[in-house]
C-alpha cells in the first residue's frame, strides 16, 4: 500500500499509547482503500501491477536493499514472495505487542526458526544454544547445521543458567560465535533462560572478538503477551504461531520479530529461500489477533485451576509449573523480571508410575485431546519423551529431567470444572 497509512498506523491518543489489544482491531488497515469494506480482504495474488515502470524499479530497489528509503517513501507491493498487503499488516501487529520496528511472517514456526538461523550462520561458525528445547530445533541445530559445517554447543536452561559461561567458553575454542540461541520458557520443562545475563555475555564476546552474537528467543510459551524479549536482551524475537497467536489449532505459521536492521537479513533470505506465510493464514492470524489477549488470559487462569489440582493428586510426583517457584528457586528472579508475573497455560507433570502408566492417562482422556502441539482454544495433552522430543537423544532428555513418567498439558479455555473431572478419571489409570 503505498497510500500514507500516518491515519490507520495510529499509536497515540494525544499522549495517550494505545494498548495492542486495542489496536488488533484495525492498525496499519484503511478501510477505504477496500470498498469501506470493516475487515480487510484477503489479497490472493501472487504478483501486483505496478502502474510505471519506474514503480517497478524503486520497489525493488527497496525490497532488495539497493537503496535507503527517500523521506517518506513506503516500500511498493511486487510479489506475494516478497510482500503481500495482508502479510504486511499481520507484520505491523505482531510488532506492536513488543514494540518492536519489524515482525517477518513464516509458513511454519520451523521456518522463522531455520530461515533465522541460515541469514546469520556461516560455515565455521558456532551456534551456543539453550537445553531443553523443542525437539524440531534440536534436531536442526544438532543434525542438520552441523552437515554445514556449523557447530553446536549446548547450555542448559534454569537459575542463573551456571553453565552459559562455560559453554561460552567451550564455543569460542570452537569458531566464530554467531548466534546465542533461546528457548524460555522452554519446552517441556519451563526451564527459564536469563536474558540479561546472555546480553552481557554477547557484548563481552563482542568486545573480545570483534563479533558479537546475535541472541534469538524463541517466546512460543508465554510470548507476545506474558513476556517481550526484547526488554530484556533478546536481539530476535521468534515465534510458533502455530500456538497461541493463531490459537485455534487450524493454521501453521511463524514469525520473527525485532529491530528493521536485524531483520533485514532475515527478509532477504526469506525471499529467497520462499519460507513466507501464505495471504489466507496471515488473514486467519489477523482475526486470531483480536482474541490473543483473551484467550491467552481464560487458558492461564484454567491452568492455574488444574494445576494446583495436580500438584495435590496422589499420583502425581511434580508439577513443573511455574506460578509454584518458590523464592529460593534461581529462576524466581528471572520469572519475576521477565515472564509479568504470569504462568502461561503449558506445563509438564510427572506421575507415579512409568512409561505404561504414562499412556494409560492419556489413552484414558475423554475431553482433553491426546495430540502434540499447543496454545489452542482446546486442552491437548501429550507424552514429551515418545512425541515432541522423540528425535532428542535419550542421554539428553534423562539429564534435563525429561523423563518417561512426564506429560505436557496445553490449557485450554474450556471450563476447567470440566478438565479436572477428566483429568481425575484419567490419573486413576495410573
Ligand atoms: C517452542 C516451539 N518452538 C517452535 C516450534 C515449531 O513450530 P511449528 O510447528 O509452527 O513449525 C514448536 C512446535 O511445537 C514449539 O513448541
Amino acid at each position: 500500500m503505498t497510500k500514507d497509512r500516518k491515519d490507520f498506523r495510529k499509536k497515540m491518543i494525544g499522549n495517550h499509547r494505545l494498548s495492542p489489544e486495542t489496536q488488533m482491531m484495525g492498525y496499519g488497515y484503511d478501510p477505504e482503500l477496500s470498498e469501506g469494506s470493516l475487515k480487510p480482504p484477503v489479497f490472493l495474488t501472487s504478483t501486483f501491477v505496478f502502474k510505471k515502470a519506474q514503480d517497478g524499479k524503486d520497489f525493488f530497489e527497496l525490497a532488495y536493499g539497493k537503496r535507503a528509503p527517500k523521506e517518506g517513501e513506503e516500500p511498493g507491493l511486487i510479489y506475494s514472495r516478497i510482500n503481500n498487503p495482508n502479510l504486511e499488516m499481520l507484520e505491523d501487529r505482531l510488532a506492536l505487542w513488543e514494540d518492536a520496528e519489524k515482525g517477518l511472517t513464516f509458513s511454519s514456526g520451523m521456518a522463522a526458526i531455520s530461515t533465522s538461523l541460515l541469514a546469520y550462520l556461516r560455515p565455521g561458525d558456532v551456534i551456543l544454544f539453550s537445553a531443553p528445547i523443542y525437539g524440531g530445533t534440536e534436531y536442526l541445530i544438532r543434525n542438520i547445521l552441523p552437515e554445514y559445517g556449523i557447530k553446536a554447543v549446548e547450555f542448559e536452561s534454569g537459575g542463573t543458567n551456571p553453565t552459559l559461561q562455560p559453554a561460552m567458553e567451550e564455543a569460542k575454542k570452537l569458531g566464530r560465535v554467531a548466534v546465542i540461541f533461546t528457548e524460555t520458557p522452554a519446552n517441556p520443562t519451563n526451564g527459564l533462560i536469563d536474558l540479561h545475563a546472555c546480553r552481557d555475555l554477547a557484548d563481552k564476546v563482542g568486545e573480545e572478538t570483534g563479533h558479537r552474537p546475535v541472541i534469538m528467543t524463541d517466546n512460543t510459551f508465554l510470548g507476545p503477551v506474558w513476556q517481550h524479549p526484547l526488554e530484556h536482551g533478546a536481539d530476535i524475537v521468534l515465534y510458533s504461531l502455530t500456538k497461541y497467536v493463531a490459537g485455534h489449532s487450524d493454521i501453521v505459521a511463524g514469525a520473527a520479530i525485532g529491530s528493521t536492521a536485524m531483520l533485514g537479513p532475515i527478509a532477504g533470505f526469506r525471499t529467497i529461500l520462499g519460507t513466507m506465510c501464505d495471504p489466507h493464514t496471515g488473514w486467519l492470524i489477523m482475526r486470531s489477533l483480536e482474541t490473543l489477549k483473551l484467550r491467552m488470559t481464560a487458558a492461564s487462569e484454567n491452568a492455574k485451576k488444574i494445576a494446583k489440582y495436580l500438584n495435590e493428586h496422589p499420583n502425581v510426583e511434580k508439577v513443573h509449573y511455574l506460578g509454584f517457584m518458590k523464592k529460593d528457586d534461581p529462576c524466581y528472579k528471572i520469572f519475576q523480571d521477565q515472564c509479568e508475573g504470569q504462568a502461561g497455560a503449558t506445563f509438564a507433570f510427572d506421575i507415579k508410575g512409568d512409561e505404561a502408566a504414562a499412556f494409560r492417562v492419556l489413552d484414558a482422556l475423554q475431553v482433553i485431546k491426546l495430540a502434540v502441539s499447543l496454545g489452542g482454544t482446546e486442552s491437548l495433552m501429550e507424552h514429551p519423551y515418545a512425541m515432541t522430543h522423540a528425535d532428542v537423544p535419550d542421554d539428553v532428555k534423562e539429564r534435563l529431567g525429561i523423563s518417561d513418567r512426564m506429560l505436557r498439558i496445553s490449557v485450554g479455555v474450556e471450563n476447567p470444572d470440566d478438565l479436572i473431572a477428566d483429568l481425575s478419571q484419567a490419573l486413576d489409570a495410573v
